[in-house]
């Protein structure tokens, strides 16, 4: 497995394989003057009807998978696949395609709902431009998808200034839904609302999934907001995906010292399970390097400079994955030695 998730099947509707994403504007490497990737060799995948929860800190590359998924990011690397169909570069004519498969929903809908227009009008726009939908045709199906995502028809001659950010969210998931996607990210978008409004959207956003099969790529930088309604987590750190797997292993028993960090504040429920890995970590901080002049270039593991367990390998081998307990991989030397030490 080189980044993550395993290699795309039939039934994902989305998957990357050894995606990399760099920015012309991104920082240079001295070394080789090509600039630092922000996604580096990310395999991910997502299937019809499932959640994969993509969690790490501000800056790990998460909007760049999810971008790079629309062909909105330059993809400098690897593959993208939509509904079977893999793209290693995109016409313009493969990018209308996609985005009207994928759609994405962001943080802040009041940046991307046109301010001029009422909510009926953001909707219909969609639906007259893709579908050609006309006149009462039109008005019906705005009207069904309002419905669908707990608005009423109350709402249909309102201002987006006139709406909480929860009905503006609900907003800007009819407007995605429109397109009737196979696929939806969403980029933050519960992560600027209070907890209840989160909440709501959660259910709304699981109920369509059980009424229609979507599948999500569900981002945030907090990894209890996509617990409970993701099926697989993957974490990321620094470009590349650290750890992925079901989602309630991922947040009971972290295996990745980066995950572990993100949960910092949670109490690890299996008090057994936490002493035995307190353990074989101490047994192996014997080993411990401190950092070498490899400290900043691209070669070993992205987390050692943080990690309190940095072993000398840390800065010289990339970290291998290594399978958990209770389902999918870290990647991390730790775990390795762990694993073969038990
Ligand atoms: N349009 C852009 N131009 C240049 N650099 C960018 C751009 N978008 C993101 N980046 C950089 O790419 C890296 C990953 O960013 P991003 O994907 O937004 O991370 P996240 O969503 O996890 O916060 C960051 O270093 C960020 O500064
Ligand atoms: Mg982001």
């Amino acid at each position: 497995m080189s980044g993550g998730l395993g290699l795309p099947n039939p039934a994902d509707v989305v998957a990357t394989e050894d995606l990399s994403v760099a920015y012309e504007g991104q920082r240079r490497l001295l070394s080789t003057g090509s600039p630092r990737p922000a996604v580096r060799g990310v395999s991910l995948r997502c299937a019809r009807g499932e959640t994969l929860g993509i969690v790490g800190e501000s800056g790990a590359g998460k909007s760049s998978v999810g971008r790079a998924l629309l062909g909105l990011v330059p993809v400098t690397g690897g593959a993208v696949t939509v509904e079977g169909r893999r793209f290693t570069s995109m016409s313009s004519g493969d990018r209308k395609w996609i985005r009207r498969r994928v759609q994405i929903v962001y943080q802040d809908p009041y940046s991307s709902l046109n301010p001029s227009m009422v909510a009926a009008d953001i909707v219909g726009e969609v639906l007259r431009v893709n579908f050609g939908l006309k006149g009462n045709e039109r008005r019906s199906r705005v009207r069904e998808l309002f419905e669908q995502v707990g608005l009423s028809s109350y709402h249909l001659e309102r201002y987006p200034y006139e709406f909480s950010g929860g009905q503006r969210q609900r907003i800007a998931i009819a407007r995605a839904l429109a397109l009737e996607p196979s696929a939806i990210v969403c980029d933050e978008a519960v992560s600027a609302l209070d907890v209840s409004t989160q909440a709501q959207i959660i259910n709304l956003l699981e109920h369509l999934q059980d009424a229609i099969g979507v599948g999500y790529l569900m981002i945030a930088h907090d990894l209890a907001v996509v617990r409970h309604m993701s099926h697989r987590i993957a974490v990321m750190f620094a470009g590349r995906i650290v750890e992925e797997g079901p989602a309630e292993r991922v947040y009971s028993q972290p295996a990745h010292p980066y995950t572990q960090e993100l949960l910092a504040a949670v109490p690890i429920p299996d008090p057994v399970e936490q002493r035995r890995r307190r353990a074989a970590r101490r047994k192996l901080l014997g080993t411990a390097a401190t950092e070498s002049a490899a400290i900043g270039s691209e070669q070993g593991c992205p987390f050692r400079g943080r990690c309190p367990y940095a072993m000398e390998v840390c800065s010289i081998e990339p970290p291998p994955w290594v399978a958990v307990d209770g389902g999918g991989a870290s990647a991390c030397h730790l775990d390795d030695r762990t694993a073969a030490l038990s």
